[in-house]
């Protein structure tokens, strides 16, 4: 039988924000986290329009407490002073770690000193980590740990707690912690979003839709088919309110958000090319014609394999956004530049740094370009393709400023060995390169 999950405690009304209390989210279990209310950028890259929260749980069982994560460093007083009002820290039998990012661990080393005793479950992947974060000696001497993975379990008394391996969500180490009895799944990063509201509850916060997409492009999106993986894990569950490390504590349907993850991580243009057949996206800039001249032969030469579906984008008309999805599902992508002042032109480098957000570890890469002088930008884009852990089967091609027929013939030859490296087929791995020849 299930324990309450619904409870509607003393604290529901409580402006956490300036009481500093812990606030019951489920019968014996209370939200111990910091708001981070001014926060505007997360880890460099994310903006956070409203700020951020840290969340972090106690649970109590008849044979113990156990704590689910810790919160930022700089909000330690936050977390203690809330988890001070409902355990003592003779009580805390278990530290779970759902992930080691500091934002998550940053009172761990103080939460450890005032609770010696307390035992730490982190993932099989997380062990190098927490020797790297706990590199005081003094903690280390004092720490025990186990690692655990799924289906393992550990027991409060009428409260167990069980593990979900769920690596690279998004570091190697994270797993989620599901709440057996109450049906909680506390699910670290995955689920959450930056968006801070004391209200703390998916049905009293404000919206927060953009934010919760937001962060899933930005944080899950490399990750997909580790979402997928994890996915598997969570759907077969009966939950009735999902944790999660940061924003909104989703307790109002929370299977809308878990649904809605398989949606995120599932192509909206899977089918529309048939399976069969791969793609090749060319994306190029170009100054007086010449590069774009390149391009169009690379396309003819791609195409005359079949089999191949290409596609010729030129970025001097192109937003960013759409393309970035069109890569994630391309096969091989080829990009021309011209060489302007010993660089590739400034759309090019825009796109490829944009690509951080997807995985685009085996997909084929290829570059071309017309040059003037020097010709640096084809080498310059193949080495940021490699960099993104691409292939680079065939040596990008350059021309000395007009393509003649001959160095046509030689950009749909190089379209053909595209193609031919996306179908399996063989490639012969010279290249001539123009610009040797001049
Ligand atoms: Fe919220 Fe990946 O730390």
């Amino acid at each position: 039988m299930p324990l309450d999950v619904e409870a509607r405690p003393a604290t529901e009304g409580v402006d956490v924000s300036r009481h500093r209390e812990s606030v019951e989210i489920a019968t014996g279990v209370h939200w111990i986290g910091a708001l981070d209310p001014t926060l505007r950028t997360f880890d460099i890259i994310l903006r956070t329009a409203n700020g951020t929260t840290y969340n972090a749980y106690a649970i109590r069982g008849s044979q113990g407490v156990a704590i689910v994560d810790t919160v930022k460093i700089e909000f330690s007083s936050e977390f203690f002073a809330r988890l001070e009002t409902v355990a003592r820290y003779d009580e805390i039998r278990a530290i779970v770690l759902n992930h080691l990012e500091p934002d998550h661990t940053g009172a761990l080393p103080e939460l450890m000193r005032r609770a010696p005793q307390a035992r730490l479950y982190v993932s099989t992947r997380a062990t190098s980590m927490l020797k790297a974060l706990l590199k005081p000696k003094e903690e280390e001497r004092r720490f025990v740990y186990t690692t655990v993975g799924t289906g393992d379990e550990i027991s409060l008394g009428e409260r167990t707690l069980r593990f979900l391996h769920t690596p690279f969500l998004h570091w190697p180490d994270t797993q989620c912690t599901y709440l057996v009895e109450q049906q909680v799944l506390f699910s670290g990063d995955v689920f959450g979003c930056h968006y801070c509201d004391s209200r703390l509850f998916n049905d009293r916060v404000g919206e927060f839709r953009f934010s919760f997409d937001y962060y899933y492009a930005h944080i899950m999106r490399p990750f997909k088919q580790h979402v997928m993986d994890a996915l598997k894990l969570i759907e077969p569950l009966s939950i009735k309110m999902v944790a999660p490390a940061h924003g909104p504590i989703l307790r109002d349907r929370p299977r809308r958000y878990i649904t809605h993850y398989r949606e995120l991580s599932t192509s909206s243009l899977a089918g529309a090319i048939c399976n069969k057949e791969k793609t090749l996206i060319i994306f190029y800039m170009s100054s007086y014609g010449n590069t774009a001249r390149m391009a169009e032969a690379v396309c003819a030469g791609a195409e005359e394999r079949g089999g191949v579906r290409v596609s010729l984008y030129d970025l001097e008309g192109g937003e960013i956004e759409p393309f970035v999805d069109l890569i994630e599902e391309a096969d091989a992508l080829a990009f021309g530049s011209p060489t302007i002042n010993g660089d590739a032109v400034k759309p090019v480098w825009d796109l490829l740094s944009s690509l951080a957000v997807v995985n685009l570890k085996g997909k084929i890469g290829a570059a071309f370009g017309s040059y003037g002088w020097s010709g640096e930008a084809v080498r310059m884009i193949e080495d940021r393709m490699r960099g993104l852990k691409m292939r680079i089967p065939i040596s990008g091609l350059r021309v000395k400023l007009i393509p003649t027929d001959e160095e046509l013939e030689a950009c749909r030859d190089f379209g053909c060995r595209l193609s031919d490296a996306l179908s399996g087929g063989k490639n012969e791995p010279a290249v001539i390169d123009f610009a040797d020849l001049a």
